[in-house]
């Protein structure tokens, strides 16, 4: 099994990232960490907790910085809602975050493992890049960063940012820069990874507890994205977990990507070397295209895992 490290900011699309990521038998959760993004950091993280006592996620869970490296905080309660997670009734969580930093809980769990940890984190790069100034030692324990996050063909926060990238791109910069191999799921193809409702009626006829709330959860995001203009609903971050558990179900394209820091209209943006027009190395391995029919069967199949109903 391939341990890995969940760090995100749920968030509609995380909690169903984690869904995706407990149900696996590929997959060894060996650690959650809740990062500032969708919500304030006190948000995200109880949210993280409820996540995990939902679906039954016993391994160690640790808070992540108040903010990102630099910038201000910036929230997307136009997505998620004011609590991070609006929408269906949750557990109270069934314990407290560990007292050490999410950087920290990475390292330990690096430090630790025998074998490389892959890395998932489904919100800004915050802990990620905290982990990598303060243990560049451990760099070499990290099989991967599958990440969710830009987007080489456009933005979705900005004409040119996505959202977890534009939070904190003084962040991104640092990860993308480290050498790491990185798996990039950004909008070019979170945005083909289409759920509709007639995915989430499948779904819902699970039955069982797990699969009614994220039918829930999905319709949510659905009502949301279409009065946005998409054709349904993306559930981005659940894609950064499935090019772990089926690869196969994706195309992928080697490229250099660089974070713009600045820019008076592009900070955040990913900027991509898709035509190999200069001479930097690739640095990420970006996903482009998805069979959109297996994603969905792939979740469908995760909530199943859950139980009967
Ligand atoms: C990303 O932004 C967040 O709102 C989602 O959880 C996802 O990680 C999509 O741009
Ligand atoms: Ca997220």
């Amino acid at each position: 099994r391939i341990p890995v490290l969940l760090d995100g900011d749920p968030g509609h699309d995380d909690a169903m990232a984690w869904m995706l990521a407990k149900a696996s038998p590929a997959l060894d959760i060996r650690g959650i960490t809740s990062v500032c993004g969708n919500q304030t950091i006190e948000k995200t993280t109880y949210n993280a907790l409820r996540v995990m006592t939902l679906l039954g996620i016993h391994a160690p869970m640790a808070k992540g910085r108040p903010g990102p490296l630099v910038a201000e905080p910036m929230a997307a309660p136009s997505v998620h809602g004011e609590s991070g997670l609006d929408g269906p009734a949750l557990p109270e969580p069934d314990r407290e975050p560990l007292s050490c930093s999410a950087a920290e809980l990475m390292a330990k769990v690096l430090a630790e493992s025998k074998e490389p940890v892959y890395l998932v984190p489904t919100g800004p790069l915050t802990n990620v890049a905290s982990l990598l100034l303060s243990h560049p030692e451990l760099k070499e324990k990290i099989g991967g960063i599958s990440l969710m996050g830009g987007g080489i063909s456009h933005g979705n926060w900005t004409p040119a940012a996505e959202f977890n990238i534009l939070v904190d791109p003084e962040a991104a910069d640092i990860v993308f820069r480290s050498g790491v191999p990185i798996t990039m799921a950004g909008l070019d193809v979170t945005e083909k990874a289409l759920i509709f409702p007639e995915d989430f009626e499948r779904v819902r006829s699970v039955g069982n507890p797990v699969a009614l709330i994220v039918a829930e959860w999905l319709a949510f995001f659905y009502r949301f994205h279409r009065e946005k203009g998409y054709a349904g609903a993306p559930v981005h971050d659940a894609v950064a977990v499935a090019a772990l558990v089926a690869p196969e179900l994706f195309t992928v394209e080697e490229m250099h990507v660089d974070i713009e820091v600045a820019g008076d209209y592009t900070r955040g943006a990913t900027v991509g070397d898709r035509y190999h027009i200069t001479a930097a190395a690739p640095n990420a391995r970006v996903i482009t295209g998805v069979d959109r029919d297996g994603f969905a069967d792939l979740l469908v199949a995760a909530v199943k895992t859950y139980g009967e109903g």
